[in-house]
């Protein structure tokens, strides 16, 4: 794998496959649409995919489209001469296709873009030139385009919210991501290569249990790497010592009906696992009894005086 793509960190077949097609890629000038779900690194692609060309001692000028309001977007993507409008700058400024020059622009998140700007996008990209806001002499590009998405431009074609003239010219050679659920092997390289850069200061090597590992495969990680990120860092913060242990995880993330799994306790004391799951049952009955404490007695089938004792013991009021 070339050197360029060794930031990108992996151990799936799936991811290798797509790297040496993006290092082939990266080689020529051609446009490339990386597609990927959120926080599954197109970014982090993007970018190795230019330092791995011919262009990368040449700009690399990212664009966020959704992040622009749609009136900035023009003068921000082209340039504006002086006097354009009210409110422009002495001596106009230059846009970021003109910025990009000789190298790479960035154009993410593509599918947020409104559909007039799509149209004037599509012209430049076909013409390979461009007219600033407010001015008439025509500049001519040398571009390379790399565009990110995570929405279904397929199913925008068919809302009529993305142009599919632009898809295509777009489209035409696509990276797909695949997010990180159908990739769980890549779960472990990843958390060992963010724990070392969360804890790269103090220079301790910080793992996770056993444990740890089966909540980390077992979880659907809808946001990626980026939430994984999190996890960890939350994680990481919690922690008391080198070893990542259930109780520093996030709530969230622990399956939750695995709770009962015996096999699988960490903390084997009788007295406060029965306690947490005395405190669980008592949060459930009393959520699916709509906080009525009568029916939540009866479910439970304790005492009213015991309820109230755990209740307070708890802090569930
Ligand atoms: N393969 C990888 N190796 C190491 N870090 C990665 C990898 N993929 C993603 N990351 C990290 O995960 C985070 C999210 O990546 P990135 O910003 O590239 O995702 P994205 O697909 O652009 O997300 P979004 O759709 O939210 O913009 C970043 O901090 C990035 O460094
Ligand atoms: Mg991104």
């Amino acid at each position: 794998m070339p050197r360029s793509f060794s930031e990108y960190v992996y151990s799936d077949d799936k991811i290798k496959d797509l790297l040496l097609l993006a290092s082939k890629v990266a080689k020529t000038s051609a446009t490339v649409l990386i597609r990927g779900e959120s926080g599954v690194g197109k970014e982090v692609l993007a970018r190795a995919i230019y330092k791995e060309s011919d262009r990368y001692k040449m700009p690399f000028i990212k664009v966020n489209c959704a992040s622009i309001p749609e009136n900035l977007l023009e003068s921000e993507l082209f340039g504006y001469e002086e006097g354009a409008f009210t409110g422009a700058r002495r001596g106009g400024k230059l846009g970021k296709f003109e910025l990009a020059q000789g190298g790479t622009i960035f154009l993410d998140e593509i599918g947020d873009m409104s559909y007039t700007m799509q149209a004037k996008i599509l012209r430049v990209l076909q013409e390979k030139e461009l007219e600033r806001v407010g001015g008439t002499k025509t500049i001519s590009l040398d571009v390379r385009v790399i565009a990110a998405t995570n929405k279904d431009l397929e199913q925008m074609i068919e809302n009529e919210s993305f142009r599919r003239d632009l898809y295509y010219r777009l489209n035409v050679f696509p990276l797909n991501i695949p997010p990180l659920r159908e990739r769980k092997d890549d779960i472990i390289p990843l958390s060992r290569v963010i724990l070392e850069k969360l804890n790269k200061h103090c220079g301790n090597i910080v793992s996770l249990s056993a444990d740890v590992i089966k909540i980390l495969q077992q979880h659907n990680w809808p946001g990626n790497i980026r939430e994984l990120q999190n996890v960890l860092e939350h994680a990481n913060i919690i922690r008391t010592d080198d070893e990542i242990k259930i109780r520093d995880l996030p709530k969230y993330i622990l399956p939750s009906n695995d709770k009962l799994d015996v096999k699988n306790l960490e903390d084997f004391n009788l007295k406060e696992n029965i306690g947490m799951l005395e405190k669980e049952m008592i949060k459930e009955s009393l959520l699916r009894n709509g906080n009525n404490k009568s029916k939540a007695i009866r479910e439970l089938g304790i005492s009213r005086r015991a309820f109230y004792e755990k209740i307070s013991k708890y802090q569930l009021e």
